[in-house]
């Protein structure tokens, strides 16, 4: 049930890629077929069917299509841009504060690596109202996990062992770290899917739309939800793409910004 060739063709069929997929797919197909026998489906065409006449099977489908996979300071050439330039700069100009996205957050590694470079660079309890920070993912499961901030050693392989002393808090011998609590001050956390909602705010002067959208959906798809995206984005605003990602042709607003070839400036 489901061999490569079934998967392509669920693949087609939601608007994903299999580029995006190929590597990631054992665990994804197994999940897919765990769903499939749950309805008694034998076959994928049975399974496409189901899909297309009850919403909900097709929306637990699109949940289990979800690829979680994240880390602390993922891209560390990045971290240290955003650190030493990006922040700085942001900072400088709205000194009212600022507004991030973090749009496909999984489980919060990327929300929380940001919270850390912004207490690096001299946030305080009182500062945290200067940074908010709108964290969305379409699956609740990995939503929950980031407001519970607990992660296994694998997620925190970059972080360095004074940052990791400093921000997190060991879980005895279970191998597992636990975000401060402090850190977790001036997130909204919400359920949002790129593809169909709204973006959940107007005028964010950052926003981090990595490993998601560019990687996993079609041209059509993915050029309709980053228009939304960039809606969203002030003028001068920066667009942090995955470091692998490319954008979809036709982007004229944005301008590269610095020395990494996945960070924009909206230039209009
Ligand atoms: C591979 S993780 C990337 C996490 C993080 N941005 C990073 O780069 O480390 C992809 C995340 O995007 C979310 N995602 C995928 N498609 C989405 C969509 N259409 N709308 C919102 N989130 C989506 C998944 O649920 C998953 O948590």
């Amino acid at each position: 049930m489901l061999n490569d060739p079934e998967f392509r063709q669920l693949l087609g069929h939601l608007g994903l890629l299999w580029k995006g997929y190929r590597r990631v797919r054992k665990g994804v197909k197994k999940r897919v077929r765990r769903h499939m026998r749950a309805l008694g489906c034998p076959d994928v065409t049975s399974y496409l069917q189901k899909l297309d006449e009850q919403e909900e099977v097709r929306l637990e489908c699109d949940r289990l299509m979800t690829v979680p996979i994240s880390r602390f300071f993922r891209d560390r050439m990045l971290w240290e841009m955003v650190e030493q330039e990006i922040l700085p700069q942001l900072l400088k100009k709205y000194s009212a504060g600022i507004r991030v996205w973090s749009a496909g957050c999984a489980s919060g590694e990327e929300v929380y690596s940001l919270k850390i470079v912004w207490e690096r660079l001299g946030g305080s309890p009182r500062r945290q109202r200067d940074l908010e920070v709108t964290a969305t993912d379409m699956n609740p499961i990995n939503l929950q996990r980031a407001k519970a901030g607990v992660y296994p050693a694998s997620s925190l392989k970059e972080v360095p062992e004074q940052v990791k002393a400093q921000y997190f808090v060991s879980q005895g011998g279970s191998g597992l770290h636990r975000i401060r609590s402090f850190l977790k001050r001036g997130i909204i956390w919400k359920k949002h899917n790129l593809l169909s909602d709204p973006p959940p705010r107007s005028c964010f002067h950052m926003i981090f739309l990595r490993n998601n959208l560019l990687t996993y959906y079609q041209d059509k798809l993915k050029r309709e939800a980053l228009g939304r995206v960039l809606g969203c984005l002030c003028k001068d605003g920066v667009l942090i793409v995955g470091s692998h990602e490319v954008l979809p042709l036709g982007t004229h607003q944005l301008l590269p910004l610095g020395s990494l070839p996945y960070v924009y400036q909206k230039r209009f």
